[in-house]
């Protein structure tokens, strides 16, 4: 292996994260309280279009404290897409309800509006519909939402929006996060942006912000002493990782603008060979994609597994798509709704799908590296084909 690793999706740093780091040193607030949380909740919320946002420790933390904030209990349902990495749907089973998984559809990969509406069809006729609906934006694809909130609004069952990939990402000229009763982000150190760990919770309801402040520091009483009525998390972001956040919002655009232009590299070397079929949405001019990773499913003579071997072996790291999480071990029981009777599009997306390393700082010359080693494992399997 002759170069250093070219990873999927590493953090980039600005520069001007010490400075807010030093902040928070030079005003001794390390803890999860202090200026840089603040401004970074604002800078968010402002971003979004938002009335409020909250600065948690994790994504997952902030889709615990919005199925908190909804009543989720045991015995409840939650709806879930399956597309999509596992904690989107882990804290259903914190709060020990029970997850009903909803295929993709094929254009954005994300929630069926169709599978969705069958799943509310039979949930309204048993008499029991699920307590909230959890949308996921997958690489940053927006999801369809004008018919997934026409169906929340004609079940009335509230939406979560799972837009930890997606910040940054707009459907008809609003941003994803936006739309659903909370919205989630994570910044883990693989997201657009990060602050090492964290996420955020958003929402227009600033009352259920208030709430989720309250729950996310260890639900602690306004009494003098240490007094609890309610199960509490501590769940707040940390004063100084909040200042690596302030810095990274300052260059959300530039960082939209990078990952976009990897990804038309990438097509425009590859669209010969291989079906970029989660594109589409690019062309709906109604979307913008942040385009978070790359991702895009093989013709069938091509071999995702192999490719990304192939990549391995030359020290670049790329993944297969998500499980569906339907499929997973850990949510065997569960039930799921496929996009129709015969189409089954999560499962087809897993087997043929890939993504590839798409960091905002990629540079042109390691991508030109990974393009030439797609082009000729590509072009050897197409001739395959055509021997064959
Ligand atoms: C779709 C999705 N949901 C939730 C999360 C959880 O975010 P975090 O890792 O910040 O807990 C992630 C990423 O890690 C994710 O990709």
């Amino acid at each position: 292996m002759s170069h250093s690793k070219i990873y999927l999706s590493p953090p980039h740093m600005t520069g001007n994260e010490q400075k807010y780091i030093n902040e928070a040193f030079d005003s001794n607030w390390i803890a999860p309280v202090g200026r840089n949380i603040d401004l970074f909740e604002q800078d968010i919320a402002h971003y979004v279009g938002a009335k409020g946002a909250v600065a948690v420790s994790s994504g997952t933390a902030a889709i615990h404290l919005a199925l908190s904030l909804l009543g989720v209990k045991k015995g409840d349902t939650v709806f879930c897409s399956s597309l999509t990495f596992v904690a989107s749907a882990n804290p259903i089973l914190y709060q020990s309800a029970d997850p009903v998984f909803i295929d993709s559809e094929p254009e954005s990969w994300n929630m069926s509006p169709q599978a969705l509406n069958r799943a509310l069809v039979e949930a309204k006729k048993k008499g029991k519909l699920p307590k909230a609906i959890i949308v996921v934006h997958l690489y940053g694809q927006p999801a369809k939402m004008e018919e997934i909130m026409e169906l929340s609004e004609a079940y009335d069952v509230p939406v979560v929006e799972d837009a930890a990939e997606s910040l940054g990402s707009t459907y008809q000229n609003q941003m994803t996060g936006s739309f659903g009763k909370f919205g989630v982000f994570s910044f883990n150190g693989n997201k657009i942006i990060t602050t090492s760990g964290g996420g955020a919770l958003v929402s227009d309801d600033l009352e259920a912000l208030d709430r989720a402040r309250f729950l996310a520091t260890q639900a602690r009483d306004p009494a003098i002493y240490y007094q609890h009525s309610q199960l509490g998390f501590n769940y707040r972001l940390s004063n100084i990782l909040a200042g690596i956040g302030r810095a990274q919002m300052e260059v959300i655009e530039d960082r939209v603008q990078s990952r976009k232009e990897v990804f038309e590299s990438y097509k425009r070397a590859l669209s010969e060979y291989v079906d970029f079929q989660c594109n589409y949405q690019s062309e709906r001019n109604l979307c913008r994609e942040n385009r978070w990773l790359t991702a895009f499913t093989c013709v069938d003579s091509v071999e995702p597994l192999e490719i990304i071997e192939h990549l391995r072996e030359q020290n670049i790291e790329a993944r297969p798509i998500w499980k569906p999480l339907h499929l997973q071990p850990l949510f065997e029981k569960c039930m799921y709704y496929t996009h129709s009777i015969s189409e089954n599009v999560s499962e087809e997306i897993f087997r043929s799908g890939l993504c590839l390393p798409s960091g905002s700082n990629l540079s042109k010359e390691d991508q030109g590296k990974i393009i030439d080693i797609l082009l000729k494992n590509l072009r050897k399997e197409s001739l395959i084909e055509e021997i064959v």
